[in-house]
């Protein structure tokens, strides 16, 4: 069984459907701690509520990022973690956890990436009249959202479609995508947790 730690920044409700997942067999993982770096951010509680250990503090208490990322890293040691999820985590990784975690890290992005990468994406592709949008799972490289693709799912711009009820059907589709895909990946994982090369592992 995989030991993972999701890292969120908001509301939480991937974090909440990957709990679920784990907890229901799904995903062959334990979700055994959250990241996150909003202080009162919704999925704190929620971590709370599930008994899912958190580490939370904002970046800005840091001297610099690094010295972020190894306070976080420390946490993922302690708690053995050997993959991480991003699900709404609004910052960049930065070279000291993509070093430790080498393919180890996926995103969720409410996008068709390569299209709107970045922040608003779901405003963006409506305000740019595309007739399908959707929802991109990826692996966590430095750049933004830029990772190679794991899977995509398509949503319809319908019309009339306002950034409320196009996000409400994307989000109904990344809580079916996001554990799909994980647990596609961890089944496919080498038990032993040893890294390998570039291969892809689907
Ligand atoms: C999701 O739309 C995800 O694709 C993006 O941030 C949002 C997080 O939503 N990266 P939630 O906090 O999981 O509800």
């Amino acid at each position: 069984m995989r030991r993972m730690a999701v890292f969120a920044s908001g509301t939480g409700s991937n974090f909440e459907a990957i709990v679920r997942a784990a907890h229901s067999g799904q995903i062959p993982a334990e979700v055994v701690l959250l990241v996150c770096d909003r202080p009162g951010a919704p999925v704190v509680a929620k971590a709370q509520a599930a008994g899912i250990p958190v580490f939370v503090a904002a970046p800005k208490t840091f001297p610099d990022k690094a010295a972020y990322e190894r306070a976080v890293l420390a946490r993922l040691h302690e708690k053995d973690v050997t993959f991480i999820a991003l699900a709404g985590y609004m910052r960049l990784i930065g070279p000291t956890l993509l070093n430790a975690y080498p393919e180890r890290i996926v995103n969720i992005h409410p996008s068709l990436l390569p299209a709107f990468p970045g922040r608003n994406a779901i405003a963006r592709a409506l305000e740019a009249g595309v007739k399908v949008t959707g929802v991109t799972i990826h692996y966590v490289d430095s750049g933004i959202d830029s990772g190679p693709i794991i899977a995509q799912r398509a949503v319809e711009i319908l019309e009339g479609d306002t950034v409320e009820t196009l996000s409400e059907r994307i989000h109904r589709v990344e809580h079916v995508l996001y554990p799909e895909t994980l647990a596609r990946l961890l089944k496919k994982e080498n038990p032993m947790g040893i890294t390998y090369a570039k291969e892809r592992m689907f």
